[in-house]
């Protein structure tokens, strides 16, 4: 067993971000554990640490990384989090969540991809309705994954930089090299529509031009999420640069009783006339449910009760369409 002094000296590696001294110690407690005759566990603890060392370089850790502490440039062109969202958070058509877990299945079993010659598919177009569940699934990617999601606003990039855009862009990518991670491009179609856009002289299709470049040329350990609410004003020869192009959707009937039941599974719902509630959901979006769900069960928590009446949800629900037709 380790001693009480190396396992505070593996708390505080560990808090310090140290790792070289967090294997040394982890090492010294293999070989204490030999000495003492446990041959098996040394045996373990120095096979975990052989497989920590090797996946150094393309694991991240849950705390800081590199580029999430503001460095320069990047600090302003990322916002870098850890989320903790599972798939199994979503409510997904069985053909969303085969295509999603495709990717996680992909992603870590590459190894036996890449002896074979093949790489996991990495590139991705999210496209959907708002509140659909795209950004959703790129932090689910992220928390599945243990990898840290970058997000890139794009928009925001391009007013703000402009004529420098496309500089921005290489810099994004390189990071990406360095740091493997989920980058989620949000709002994708500020760049990638077909519309001319007035005053625009043609800046908007050499950032276009340039992305799609860095697109091609990118040979990461990340995963490339770009997301739009405009899937239709994208230029068609868009579609090929990705490996996946996935539509989302307003939940089906049957997706928003899902929906229903998970977000009020911690509340009475045994008199909710469930008929009555579908009907009065139709054409709501994922993100709209669960507000209207959140809304009742506040209501209901405030009167002292945990019972969620139809009542409740229906004025909820009413609440988030008229704000979804303002
Ligand atoms: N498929 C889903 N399953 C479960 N919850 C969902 C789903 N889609 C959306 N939600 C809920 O709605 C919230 C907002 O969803 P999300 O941010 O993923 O929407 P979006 O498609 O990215 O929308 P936008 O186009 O406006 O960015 C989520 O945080 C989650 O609470
Ligand atoms: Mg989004």
């Amino acid at each position: 067993m380790a001693t009480a002094e190396q396992i505070k000296a593996l708390i505080k590696s560990y808090i310090e971000e140290d790792d070289a001294r967090f294997c040394a110690v982890a090492m010294q407690v293999a070989a204490h554990a030999a000495r003492q005759g446990h041959g098996r566990l040394a045996d373990e603890l120095r096979t975990l640490v052989d497989e920590a060392k090797s996946s150094a370089g393309t694991k991240c850790r849950k705390g800081p990384v590199p580029i999430a502490t503001p460095r320069g440039e990047l600090s302003e062109l990322l916002a870098a989090s850890y989320p903790q969202a599972k798939l199994a958070d979503m409510v997904l058509t069985d053909a969303l969540l085969r295509r999603v877990t495709r990717i996680l299945r992909e992603y870590r079993q590459q190894h036996k991809l890449h002896a074979h010659g093949l790489s996991p598919r990495r590139k991705f177009l999210l496209m959907g309705p708002p509140g659909s569940g795209k950004t959703m699934t790129a932090s689910a990617l992220s928390g599945e994954l243990k990898l840290p999601l970058f997000v890139i606003q794009l928009d925001g990039l391009i007013t703000k930089f402009m004529g420098e855009t496309a500089a921005k862009l290489r810099l994004i990518f390189g990071a990406m090299e360095q740091t493997a991670g989920i980058y989620l491009f949000d709002e994708f179609d500020a760049i990638g529509s077909e519309r001319a856009i007035p005053n625009d002289v043609g800046e908007m299709r050499r950032i276009l031009t340039s992305f799609l470049q860095l697109l091609d040329q990118d040979r990461s350990n990340s995963l490339i999420v770009a997301t739009t609410n405009h899937g239709e004003v994208l230029d068609r020869a868009l579609f090929r640069r990705f490996d996946d192009v996935i539509e989302y959707q307003h939940p089906t009937r049957d997706l928003a009783q899902t929906m229903f039941k998970n977000s009020l599974a911690a509340f009475d719902t045994t008199d909710v006339d469930w008929k009555c509630i579908l009907d009065a959901a139709g054409g709501l979006s994922y993100a709209d449910l669960v507000r209207a769900c959140e809304d009742a069960a506040k209501e209901s928590i405030l009167s002292g009760t945990v019972v969620v009446t139809t009542g409740r949800l229906l004025s909820a629900l009413e609440e988030r369409r008229s704000v979804v037709h303002r």
